[in-house]
């Protein structure tokens, strides 16, 4: 399977208050952000580098610097918003575009209703961001909908999946590696994550 589990310790501790029922709207936000940042540290691990000639107040020295490729970071309407800070906080040129998609109560099925995307995404490396991958149709349709539009390197990050989200972005894009938090153990009859951490988009917007 194309997962990474990223298991930080740090990322581990915040994610466990995060799932707490107690933990309310701005706590939730704030740690959401936190772990977003130590996550897309971990993302980026593979960035290209180039050497440049950098003068210290000693010595002239060979440094490394990023080699320039571009990225993007699509967040997932609603939820993923609350991801996108905590990734611009240390990818500060990252280009933001959006899809808007959610999941129909009745069906679970996704639907789409917003998409927004920077000019030149065939060169562009994407993050595609959404906190819970549940059954892993919103995922999936968000990865097809970008690559119908022309992106070619996309990476998945969630805060908690479930395995069945797993399994269904794999074998449809088996191209997309997934990088979560943590992989929970299975869907309710509501398609909801359990564990999980409830219905992520109401508790970082406060609606419900
Ligand atoms: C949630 C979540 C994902 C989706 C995951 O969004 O943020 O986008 O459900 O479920 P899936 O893997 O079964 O597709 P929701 O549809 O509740 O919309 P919202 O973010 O606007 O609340
Ligand atoms: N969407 C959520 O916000 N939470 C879940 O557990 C499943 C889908």
């Amino acid at each position: 399977m194309e997962i990474k589990v990223i298991d930080h310790p740090l990322i581990q501790h915040k994610l466990s208050i995060i799932r707490d029922v107690n933990t309310g709207t701005k706590e939730f936000r704030e740690l959401l952000e936190e772990i977003s940042m130590l996550m897309a540290f971990e993302i980026t691990r593979d960035l290209p580098l180039m050497e440049v000639e950098i003068e210290t107040p000693l010595v002239k020295a060979k440094c490394n610097v990023l080699a320039g490729e571009k990225l993007g970071i699509v967040p997932i309407l609603r939820a993923g918003l609350g991801m996108v800070n905590g990734i611009i906080r240390i990818i500060p040129t990252a280009k933001v575009g959006h899809i808007g998609l959610y999941r129909d109560p009745e069906t679970l099925l996704p639907v789409e209703y917003y998409c927004k995307l920077p000019n030149d995404v065939a060169e562009r490396h994407f993050i595609l961001i959404d906190p819970m991958l549940a059954t892993g149709g919103s995922a999936a349709s968000a990865i097809t909908l970008l690559k119908s539009k022309g992106v070619k390197y996309i990476k998945l990050m969630c805060l908690v999946a479930a395995p069945e989200g797993v399994r269904l972005v794999n074998e449809e894009h088996p191209d997309v590696v997934i990088y979560t938090a943590a992989v929970d153990g299975y869907l309710n009859d509501h398609g909801y994550i359990i564990p999980g951490l409830g219905d992520a988009g109401d508790r970082i917007f406060g609606t419900k």
